[in-house]
């Protein structure tokens, strides 16, 4: 029996078990998939002995990602750029590391939105965190030629910003309106929105009506951003696929098949929410 886990700390909230449990049942595989809370100060010993506890690998959470890239043998370019490791697995005594947030929001806009990567020429992307860089990162290797880069802290936006070079503009909060008139694509990485966070409160109306808007927060599903730009008769994703979908290369690496974001998947996680 293959055993593999997800590591965080807090780790209570993570919905990964029910999503990797999903698919090993549906598959047939003999395989479990723990859920496994390490305070950061025991997060080394935890990975020096994986092998010995019989892990095959697993995904790693926050606070750990930027240890777990540290610990881990990194040759997947987005990781390294991100300096940050969410799926680790074994190719025989070596522990691999990888970061599946870039594919996990692509794979979810082709699948919700197909096409609509096509010649976009600009896109704004609210936020300056660990999820935006993630964002920025796919939407650049998308072929985006400009995106401009809205945060309420500016120096965040900025340093991202000179980190991805000239076609990412960095830009204050109220700005944010005005950056929408032009952009084929909007995309809040922030909190704002969260269910016990304040919505994030947007006048859409400069967007062009082929604009498609996306949000990575999925609790709730609909987030008032999404609520606004569905009334405005925008098209719209959700941000649950992303965390479907992020899931997929770690579940191939450790069991051996490639398993599928279903609509049956998307229900039993959504019963969850
Ligand atoms: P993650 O790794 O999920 O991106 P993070 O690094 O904590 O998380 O980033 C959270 C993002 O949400 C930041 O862009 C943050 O803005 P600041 O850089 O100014 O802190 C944004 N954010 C959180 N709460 C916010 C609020 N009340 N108003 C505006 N932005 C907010």
């Amino acid at each position: 029996m293959k055993r593999a886990f997800v590591v965080g700390y807090p780790i209570s909230h993570s919905r990964s078990p029910l999503i990797h449990g999903f698919w090993l049942k549906e598959l047939g595989i003999q395989g479990s998939y723990e859920r496994i809370a390490v305070e950061p100060a025991a997060f080394e010993t935890f990975v020096r002995t994986l092998a010995e506890q019989g892990f095959v690998g697993g995904n790693v959470t926050v606070p750990h990602k930027e240890a777990a890239f540290r610990l881990a043998s990194v040759d997947d370019p987005v990781a390294r750029d991100l300096e940050a490791v969410n799926t680790l697995w074994f190719e025989g005594s070596q522990l691999k590391g990888m970061n599946t947030d870039v594919t996990g929001f692509l794979a979810n806009l082709d699948q919700e939105a197909p096409g609509w990567s096509a010649g976009m020429k600009q896109a704004v992307v609210l936020g300056a965190g660990g999820a935006s860089r993630a964002i920025l990162y796919g939407l650049l290797q998308r072929g985006a030629e400009r995106i401009l880069l809205i945060n309420r802290t500016l120096e965040r936006a900025e340093a991202l910003a000179r980190h991805f070079g000239t076609k990412v503009t960095a830009l204050a909060w109220d700005q944010a309106e005005t950056a929408l008139a032009g952009a084929e694509l909007v995309v809040n990485t922030t909190s704002l929105g969260m269910k016990g966070q304040p919505p994030l409160d947007l006048d859409l109306s400069r967007l062009p009506k082929s604009a498609l808007v996306t949000d990575i927060v999925y609790v709730p599903l609909e987030t008032p951003l999404l609520a606004a730009a569905r009334q405005a008769r925008l098209a719209t994703v959700d941000g649950l696929g992303m965390l479907l979908h992020q899931a997929v290369p770690g579940f191939e690496r450790w069991f051996g098949a490639r398993p599928e974001v279903t609509p049956q998947l998307r229900a039993l996680v959504l019963a969850d929410i």
